[in-house]
């Protein structure tokens, strides 16, 4: 059976992370896997719903849920959220728990914000990356204006930090501008790392049945992360 951790991480918020983790678990469903889209930690809960954990847990089919989720009120980057609410995101628990999920099931774990935003008080995405060592991290970003930029930055900051990216995921923005479908081709100008997909403006169902999406969770399952192989 297959199991283990893939991250997804983005250039930034509100770019596609979520979306792009329902539709690839719905992908990985479809195959016959077993799989956990979890969240650690979700800002901006609005009496008591989660928006993006709901979205990523009714995509699983894992009997397992994640393990531990906090639920903050405050629209702001998790750590702020977390200081305001007098709370603590403990990442050894996070750790522990994704420990023992991926032995067992395929997990998908997308980090708030973008790749360099505070988790915590003390942490950034890429530290719990580095305790984590995911057989694959997919860095998401926007088909939009201002892109390669991102990519550019965000590449160069995590080679700096040790951080791994397997590649990139393109998602379609709500509105479209005059780069849209042109930044693929160009991210070898700013940025060394792979175009994994390239996803359209899609329900997560459609999207998890386009050419794009099952191409990408091959890739995911394949070469590019021998170890899910298990
Ligand atoms: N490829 C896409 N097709 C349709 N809607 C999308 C797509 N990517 C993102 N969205 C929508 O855009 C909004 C922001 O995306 P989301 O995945 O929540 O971003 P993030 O997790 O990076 O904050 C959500 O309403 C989401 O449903
Ligand atoms: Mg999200």
């Amino acid at each position: 059976m297959h199991h283990g951790l893939i991250a997804i991480v983005g250039t930034g918020t509100g770019i596609g992370k979520t979306h792009t983790t329902c539709a690839l678990a719905t992908a990985l469903v479809a195959r016959g896997l077993q799989v956990r889209a979890y969240k650690p930690v979700e800002s901006g809960v609005v009496d008591g719903f989660a928006e993006d954990i709901q979205a990523l847990a009714s995509v699983s089919n894992a009997p397992q849920r994640g393990p531990t989720e906090l639920l903050l009120p405050d629209p702001i980057s998790p750590h702020l959220a977390a200081r305001r609410a007098g709370a603590t995101l403990d990442l050894e628990v996070v750790i522990a728990g994704l420990e023992a999920l991926r032995q067992e099931v395929i997990v998908l774990l997308e980090l708030p914000g973008g790749l360099f935003s505070p988790l915590t008080e003390t942490a950034l995405p890429g530290d719990l990356l580095a305790r984590l060592r995911p057989e694959a991290t997919v860095l998401v970003a926007p088909d939009r204006l201002g892109v390669l930029h991102d990519l550019g930055a965000t590449t160069r900051a995590a080679k700096a930090d040790g951080i791994a990216l397997t590649g990139i995921v393109f998602s379609a923005p709500a509105l479209a501008d005059a780069s849209t479908g042109f930044n693929a081709p160009e991210v070898g100008k700013v940025s060394a790392l792979p175009v994994l997909a390239n996803l359209p403006r899609r329900t997560v169902a459609e999207l998890a049945k386009t050419d794009e999406v099952r191409a990408l969770v091959s890739k995911l399952l394949g070469d590019d992360a021998a170890a899910l192989e298990a």
